[in-house]
Parts: C-alpha cells; structure tokens; sequence
C-alpha cells in the first residue's frame, strides 16, 4: 500500500477514527444480549436482574477515571476530566453557573437509583445484590486496567472502550425499556442522559488521546486499553444474557 506521510495530528486523528470503526463492530457493541433486550417482550423481573447487575458498574464508573488521571502526565488533564466529573457528580448539563447547581440528585449515580425505584426495586436490595461473576469479573479488570497499567491503556479503555461506545449500546437498552415498561422519560434519564453526554465525554478523552497517538507504542496502548474493556463488556453481556433470559449466552454472528 502506498505511504501517505501525514503530520502527527492528522495520524492521530485516523487512528482515533479507525478505532471508533473498529469498536462500532465489535463484539460487545453488537450483542445478542443488546438485540434481545431490545426486542423481545421481558419481565419487569428480567428488566430488575438487569437493572441491579448494571447498577454495579455504574456505582464504580468514576474510580476508574480517578484511578487514571494522576498518571496522565499533561498538566491540563485535571481541567479537560473536569467536565466530565461534573456532569457524574450533578452538575445541572454543568458548563454555566446559570444552568444550575452540582446537586447529589443529579449525579449519575443517584439518577440510577431513581430509575431502579420506578422498577419498584427497594432501597435494600440495592445493597445486597449478589453479583454475577461476569459482573465481578468486569468491575475487578477495570480495576486493574486502569490503576495497574500505563496511562493509555486507561485512556483507551474509558474514552473509546466507555464514552465512545455506550450511546450505541444504550439504544437497545432504552428500546427495550420503552417497549416493556410505562416508565417516564425522567424515570429512565439515566440511560437517554448518556446517550448525548458520552459523546461529549468521548470527545474530552479523544483530545487527551490525539496527543499520545503519534506513536507506535501510544497508539498500540490505547487500542489495547480500549479493546480489553469492550472484551469484558462482552464477558458482561454474556453473564446478562443467562440472568435476563436463562440460556447460554448466544455468541455473535461471525463474519
Ligand atoms: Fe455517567
Ligand atoms: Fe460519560
């Protein structure tokens, strides 16, 4: 294939395009669990069991960009994740002091809770839920991934591998909620929320990643953090797709 000799920014932003390809048709973003859940007619019991093993990720999200961000060496790293913690911890859509105040009633985690009340889900049952080993599984490597490895296998592995890919995933979760619950748009904001801030948020850690992607090495790390994580959201989904729908897991159609 003939050379094209592109200045770093540019090779940067190749790279990033070709892994959001590459993540957009990968296994995890493309699961039969997503498929069905969005589907199928389910049970507001299946819709809890789902409800409680997400809510697990969703309780430990920020850890992992607490975990990277001291080892990022670019000084604005703490300006640019800001943005991000703001709108996890209630900051009202949060760039204006107009808008609203950061309030605990808004930060991800509590918007989720509001959106196991309306499943009828108890306060106490949140607390004692006992986790999938895919569940576990996927909360432990995170963990490590981005605590224990280089800064850019945490970039890769929350920007594209979580930011970038969740508004898709979302989709068929908010299909299916749609389809199998009188939920209201409020009660299930968590989950539309998501779908337009995470590609803001993809975009704060694209700006990150495009500095570190003019090399071999940077982009190799990035890729690898991104694609671990998507591997253990498949681990995730296949251990959802028993819990929600009782069968082996249904492994994706190859090719
Ligand atoms: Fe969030
Ligand atoms: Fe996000």
């Amino acid at each position: 294939m003939e050379q094209v000799s592109v200045s770093p920014s540019s090779q940067a932003l190749v790279f990033i395009r070709e892994l959001e390809r590459e993540i957009m048709a990968c296994e995890a973003v493309r699961h039969p669990f997503l498929a069905r859940f969005a589907s199928e007619p389910l049970t507001i019991e299946q819709i809890r069991a789902f409800g409680l093993q997400h809510y697990q990720l969703v309780k430990v999200f920020t850890t992992y960009m607490t975990n990277v961000l001291p080892k990022i060496p670019d000084r604005d790293a703490a300006t640019l994740f800001r943005h991000v913690f703001d709108d996890e911890f209630g900051a009202v859509s949060g760039r204006d002091a107009s808008v609203g105040q950061a309030t605990i009633f808004r930060s991800h985690v509590h918007l989720y809770r509001d959106f196991l009340s309306a499943l009828g889900v108890r306060e106490e049952e949140w607390g004692r839920v006992r986790l999938l080993p895919e569940t576990e599984t996927y909360i432990r490597s995170h963990l490590a991934l981005t605590r224990d490895s280089d800064f850019r296998v945490g970039l890769g592995a929350v920007g594209p591998g979580h930011e970038f890919s969740i508004p898709t995933m979302f989709q068929s979760l908010i299909a299916g909620l749609r389809r199998n619950t009188t939920l209201t748009d409020e009660q299930m904001c968590y989950f539309t929320l998501h779908v337009v801030e995470d590609v803001e948020h993809a975009e704060v850690f694209n700006a990150l990643i495009a500095r570190h992607a003019d090399t071999d090495q940077g982009r190799e790390l990035i890729r690898d953090g991104a694609m671990r994580s998507l591997k253990w959201r498949t681990v995730f989904w296949d251990g959802l797709t028993r819990a929600v729908f009782g069968g082996r897991p249904v492994s994706a159609p190859q090719g």
